[in-house]
């Protein structure tokens, strides 16, 4: 696969995040069906596909909620699929699951500082120094902190996700449907902030995303049927064949 920012005098940087060869089960229903993908640092990939495809099983078999029959989780060059959840979150994986998940009943800063569970503690930037950053990208967040989570917007809530993610400092951040049920103009800042996280810290994004403008500002896309992986390439190849196949749009 080519990495479409990189020079071909250049050597291919080594991927942030490889699945091979992934199957998946829920009991007996074979979910997962000889899933590869690969990310580079510093991409935005995207996965596309329609509701019940297995974009949500595949998350959460790389972040280690489920556990796979065949296949190997790779994250730097080393294999994860034996790791818990947080020993995965630990090693700079940051995830947003799909419907969000903040904590209704903690305030906006405790759910921030939640964030910050998952670092070593000798490890990371100040927590003073981190909020800044991520009231940067989020700046609602500021002027809410002592509100209970609870309370936000749905559109606030996913920022709210998505910035306790960051406070753990992650190398990949996985964001399943970040935009879903959110109204239009909190898309636009989603996306505009997935942007700049990538373009300031150099980190990769693995997203699930149904909103077309977003999907076209991932580097790579990757389209699954049936548990499967049935198209990729680069996202300004996404021909309005794939997307209507693909997209619930
Ligand atoms: N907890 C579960 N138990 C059994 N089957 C499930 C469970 N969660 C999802 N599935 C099934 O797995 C398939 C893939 O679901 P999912 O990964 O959530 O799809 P997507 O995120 O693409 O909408 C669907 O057929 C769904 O019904
Ligand atoms: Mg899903």
């Amino acid at each position: 696969m080519s990495f479409k920012t990189q020079s071909k005098d250049l050597p291919t940087p080594n991927p942030v995040l490889q699945v091979t060869n992934l199957d998946v089960y829920y009991g007996e229903s074979h979910i997962l069906r000889q899933v590869d993908i690969t990310v580079f640092p510093g991409q935005m990939v995207c996965l596309i596909g329609r509701n019940g495809v297995g974009k949500t099983t595949l998350l959460k078999t790389i972040m280690g909620l489920l556990k796979p029959r065949r296949g190997q989780v790779i994250y730097e060059g080393q294999p994860i699929t034996q790791l818990p959840p947080h020993g995965r979150a630990k090693l700079g994986i940051g995830y947003v699951p799909q419907g969000r998940e903040i904590i209704p009943r903690l305030t906006v800063q405790e759910n921030l500082l939640l964030g910050q569970e998952a670092l070593p503690s000798s490890m990371g930037t100040r927590s003073v120094d981190k909020l800044d950053q991520v009231f940067e990208l989020f700046p609602v967040l500021k002027t809410m902190l002592t509100r209970m989570g609870g309370d936000l917007s749905g559109g606030q809530q996913q920022q709210l996700a998505i910035a306790r993610a960051l406070m753990g400092e992650p190398r990949l951040l996985v964001l399943d449907e970040p935009t879903e049920g959110i109204q239009p103009s909190i898309i636009w800042e989603i996306e505009a902030a997935v942007r700049r996280i990538i373009q300031i810290s150099g980190i990769a994004v693995l997203l699930v995303e149904q909103h077309l403008h977003f999907v076209r500002q991932a580097n790579w896309y990757y389209a699954m049927q049936k548990g499967g992986i049935v198209a990729s390439g680069p996202t300004e190849h996404l021909s309005q064949d794939v997307i209507g196949q693909f997209l619930s749009v």
